[in-house]
């Protein structure tokens, strides 16, 4: 049985009386611990879709299933982690992590609550910086916190949608490196769906692509990631396959019209 299994799903919003579909018959599901991304052009509604699983929006038609069971709204069983910066900023990093963890993990202490909250912040690395507030952290340092809190919760699924989005380059690098390396090492690896526009990072941390036909979104190519895990980026990028199958997905991203209704043997030459 799949984690999650997304059948059919459309979304139309409405807006001073006009109709506009910005997801038509989404199906693709998730096995359990699997990580998947999901990659489309902007404004194919990657986060319309993104905010179904979570349960903030209520699909026009379709269903989805988490755990065999219709998704009815939020539920403690998903940690998001959104593009912008979603910290309290009255509470200190510590603060931030141990809120979460009080949403979704019952029976400790208030004490306990923040000896984890420091074993997540020491896993980003921000253990000197657990007393400072959102507003006196940089916007990578916040997105480390917000990992942190959304791995404390220790929920079942991961929903992050653009998380690396807002940060530089080369904090984003440390960052996929960082998230992978956590999610690698958990003994029960989450199920995580991934929002990315970046295909190097898709490939880098996912087991599995889904890419989106522009608007409005549908599914126009599910593509297994066929390198071993755990993944290393040094090794990745100098495997001979790697560049055969960064270049086969660009052009697919690019050309995604054209390219619906070919097999995958078509185009993927690993
Ligand atoms: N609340 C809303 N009301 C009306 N239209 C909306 C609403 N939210 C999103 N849309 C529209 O739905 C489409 C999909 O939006 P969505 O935010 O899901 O795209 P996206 O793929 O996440 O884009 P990006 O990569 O830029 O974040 C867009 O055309 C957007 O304008
Ligand atoms: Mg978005």
């Amino acid at each position: 049985m799949s984690k999650i299994d997304i059948q059919n799903l459309s979304v139309t919003y409405e807006e001073r009386g006009d109709l506009f579909t910005a997801l038509s018959d989404v199906s693709f599901s998730v096995n359990d611990g699997e990580f998947v991304s999901v990659i489309g052009s902007s404004g194919c509604g990657k986060s319309t879709l993104l905010s179904v699983l979570e349960g903030l929006r209520t699909p026009t038609s379709g269903t989805v299933l988490i755990d065999g069971k219709p998704l009815t709204g939020t539920g403690l069983d998903r940690g998001v982690v959104f593009q912008q910066y979603s910290l309290f900023p009255w509470m200190t990093a510590r603060g931030n992590v141990a809120f979460g963890i009080k949403q979704t993990r019952k029976g400790f202490t208030h004490k306990q609550r923040l000896e984890i909250a420091d074993e997540y912040l020491e896993k980003v690395g921000l253990s000197e910086a657990s007393n400072r507030y959102p507003s006196r952290l940089s916007g990578g340092m916040q997105q480390r916190v917000a990992i942190a809190r959304a791995l404390a919760m220790d929920t079942d699924i991961l929903l992050m949608d653009e998380p690396f989005g807002a940060v530089d380059a080369k904090n984003r690098v440390i960052l996929q490196e960082l998230l992978l390396r956590l999610w690698q090492n958990e003994q029960k690896h989450k199920t995580v769906v991934f929002i990315t526009h970046d295909i190097d990072e898709a490939i880098f941390l996912s087991d599995r692509v889904i890419m989106f036909t522009e608007s409005p979104g549908t599914v126009s190519k599910d593509i297994s990631v066929p390198f071993p895990r755990p993944r290393e980026r040094a090794a990745l990028l100098h495997s001979p396959d790697y560049a055969d199958f960064r270049s086969n997905l660009t052009t697919l991203f690019f050309d995604t019209e054209a390219k619906i209704g070919e097999t995958e043997e078509d185009w993927v030459v690993i």
